[in-house]
């Protein structure tokens, strides 16, 4: 037995052993969104930091989620069936039931896998992600897929400028294995939820509350509620907030730090929260300018793109950080065990 960093008694940290993700083809610019709603190119990109978005013409998010974990496991070269388990975090299931987690199962054949969904909006990932390596701390499990993917595009209103400028669809997965060698995986997470302010992010029709009818259909229940400005200002302090928090707790300097992994849903609050950490704008992952808010898929989809770029390296430490409807927020501390 072993004492971690963090002082836990446990044989096994949980390390990130592989990536994969999916965008779909169409991409939809802020021109198109010129011409569908009043906006235009400047005000989208000052306030949010967006230039385009992905959007799945033909499937589900389990289309999206599939395809991330394929990606995943063909650069890995594993078998699907070497997979233990299956997390989705998402906040657009394909349906209620069965779990999306199911569909992925079947799609990749991964015979000897179980697992479940995970829902905590814009955190999911990272609540997902925490889940996830306390199934490998266990001991009881090898391999866990933790896997983001949303289809936003689904419940996005296009009448609705406030909204539909801001959301992609996307999918991204990374897999978990245990290490006895803890300088390397997930070595810290703060993670957080205040139902409190549930009513300035939400989707009201469809559960239990709003069941699905013809008036839910006519009052557009179904799509997307925000009310950006709290949001926002919620946003920024939460997630610059935690991000601070852990450093402190782990006697992180910014200098320690080579990649703040922030959650992609608005330029202004990433650099509010690389400010409060100092950290330069070069050691923050970036991708909003191509995917927009991608809500679970954001994070993973970073982790990935900047692996591939080869702009990460075994050893560096990262701090992953998100807010989202709920709220929910948090941050989780880890260090890259790939080559
Ligand atoms: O991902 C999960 C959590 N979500 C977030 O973190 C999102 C947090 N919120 C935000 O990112 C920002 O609040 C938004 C990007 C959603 C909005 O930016 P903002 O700077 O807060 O704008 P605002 O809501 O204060 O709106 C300013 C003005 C308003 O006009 P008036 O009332 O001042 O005349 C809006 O109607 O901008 C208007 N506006 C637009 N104008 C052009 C709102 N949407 C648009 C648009 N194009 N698409």
């Amino acid at each position: 037995m072993q004492i971690s960093p963090n002082g836990k008694n446990r044989k096994y940290n949980a390390v990130i052993t592989g990536v994969g993700m999916y965008v779909p083809e169409k991409v939809l610019d802020n021109k198109y969104f010129e011409s569908i709603v009043d906006t235009n190119d400047e005000w989208i990109m000052t306030r949010t930091g967006i230039k385009e978005r992905r959007i799945l013409e033909n499937g589900a998010t389990s289309t999206l989620a599939t395809e991330a974990v394929k990606d995943l496991l063909r650069s890995r070269n594993l078998s699907p069936e070497e997979i233990d388990v299956i997390i989705v975090a998402t906040v657009t299931p394909d349906m209620f039931f069965p779990a999306t987690a199911c569909l992925v199962q079947d799609n990749v054949g991964a015979k000897n896998a179980w697992g479940f969904d995970i829902s905590a909006a814009c955190s999911s990932f990272l609540f997902a992600l925490r889940v996830g390596s306390g199934l490998i701390e266990s001991g009881l499990y090898k391999k866990v897929v933790v896997v983001g993917a949303d289809k936003m595009s689904a419940i996005v209103d296009y009448t609705d400028r406030n909204t539909c400028i801001l959301f992609g669809d996307a999918g991204s997965a990374v897999l978990l294995e245990p290490t006895e060698d803890f300088s390397y995986g997930i070595q810290d997470s703060i993670l957080h939820v205040d139902g409190s302010g549930r009513n300035s992010l939400y989707m009201l029709g469809g559960g239990s509350m709003n069941p699905s009818s013809h008036e839910t259909v006519d009052k557009k229940m179904h799509y997307i509620y925000q009310d950006g400005k709290a949001v926002f200002k919620v946003a920024v302090v939460g997630m610059a907030n935690v991000s601070y928090e852990i450093m402190q707790k782990n006697h992180l300097c910014s200098e320690d730090v080579a990649y703040l992994v922030p959650h992609q849903a608005n330029l202004r609050i990433i650099d509010a929260t690389a400010n409060r950490m100092g950290i330069s704008r070069d050691k923050v992952m970036i991708n909003i300018h191509k995917f927009g808010n991608t809500t679970s898929a954001t994070i993973p989809l970073c982790l990935t793109e900047y692996y591939r770029n080869g702009k990460v390296k075994k050893g560096d430490k990262l701090v992953l950080a998100a807010f989202g409807a709920g709220f929910t927020w948090g941050s989780i501390y880890l260090t890259w065990g790939m080559d």
